[in-house]
């Protein structure tokens, strides 16, 4: 992934909600890259950041709350957000508020979710994975601890700004080793996603990439692991398909499609 000519370079990262799964991988992508971090977690979570504590600055407080925010996003090139629909106070959308507002004004705002997000409505779900949502959704409303819908109107008011911004839609998550940067389509469907599974540290990977890849300003990327069949299908079908044609092209072609020779 390459730098835009005009933006900034990015030197320092903050991550909103940086002592969750993700947010910790994130925090250390970020420094293997030499980006300076500041890292905003509730209070009681300070101590999952006790390995990164000398190398990073910790903002306490929650990400919804536009003091911590503002104070956290001073002086950052990029911003990698964490967006959660816990808890029945609009937690989400609080939070992707907070980062639109004060960011720097030409700062690469990342926000991460989940497949269910859709920015045109023309992503294809499964009779599955539709159950499965509403179901979450109804339990979720019911026993108060989540609210869907506001991470969905988070991601309205990103999407209808006009910041640089990245919307990354996870697939299911496991653990495991880095299988390395995951690929992606415009729309969850796309047969290259069937395999819908994509190692967390890889997720928090693309992220972070995604903070200096110019193709992905104001784009939802629907991702998947770089390893599972259904990408490593799509690798196959290409290859027999465009038989004959050079390996730039093919690589133009990846990556309009998302798809990464890497
Ligand atoms: N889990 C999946 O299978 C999956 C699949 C697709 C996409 N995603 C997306 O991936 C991102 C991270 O998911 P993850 O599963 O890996 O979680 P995670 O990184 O462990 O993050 C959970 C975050 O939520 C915060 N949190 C937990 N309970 C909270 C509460 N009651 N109130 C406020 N904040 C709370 C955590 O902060 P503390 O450290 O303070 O607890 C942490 O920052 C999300 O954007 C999610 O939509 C997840």
């Amino acid at each position: 992934m390459t730098q835009p000519k005009n933006a900034p370079p990015i030197r320092r990262v903050a991550i909103i909600g940086a002592s969750g799964k993700l947010g910790r991988y994130m925090v250390q992508h970020c420094l293997d890259r030499g980006y300076e971090v500041v890292g905003v977690c509730r209070e009681q979570s300070v101590g999952k950041l006790d390995d990164f504590a000398d190398r990073i600055t910790i903002v306490p407080g929650k990400t919804d709350d536009p003091a911590v925010i503002r104070e956290a996003v001073r002086g950052c090139d990029g911003v990698l957000t964490v967006l959660v629909p816990w808890g029945v106070q609009q937690y989400a959308s609080g939070t992707a508020q907070a980062v639109l507002d004060h960011a720097e004004e030409d700062a690469r705002l990342i926000f991460s979710c989940g497949w269910h997000i859709t920015r045109d409505g023309k992503d294809q779900y499964s009779l599955a994975f539709r159950v499965l949502l509403s179901v979450a959704s109804f339990l979720a409303r019911l026993f108060r601890f989540a609210e869907i819908d506001d991470q969905v109107e988070a991601t309205r008011r990103i999407f209808a700004s006009d910041r640089r911004w990245t919307v990354v839609r996870g697939s299911d998550l496991e653990e495991g080793e880095s299988q390395g940067l995951p690929v992606w389509a415009e729309h969850v469907g796309d047969p290259l996603l069937a395999s819908n599974v994509t190692r967390r540290i890889d997720f928090a990977l693309f992220m972070v990439e995604a903070l200096t890849d110019p193709e992905l300003e104001q784009v939802c990327p629907a991702i998947v692991g770089c390893k599972t069949p259904s990408a490593q299908a799509h690798r196959g079908a290409r290859e027999r398909r465009d038989h004959g044609f050079g390996r730039a092209s093919l690589a133009h072609r990846d990556r309009i499609s998302g798809f990464s020779w890497a």
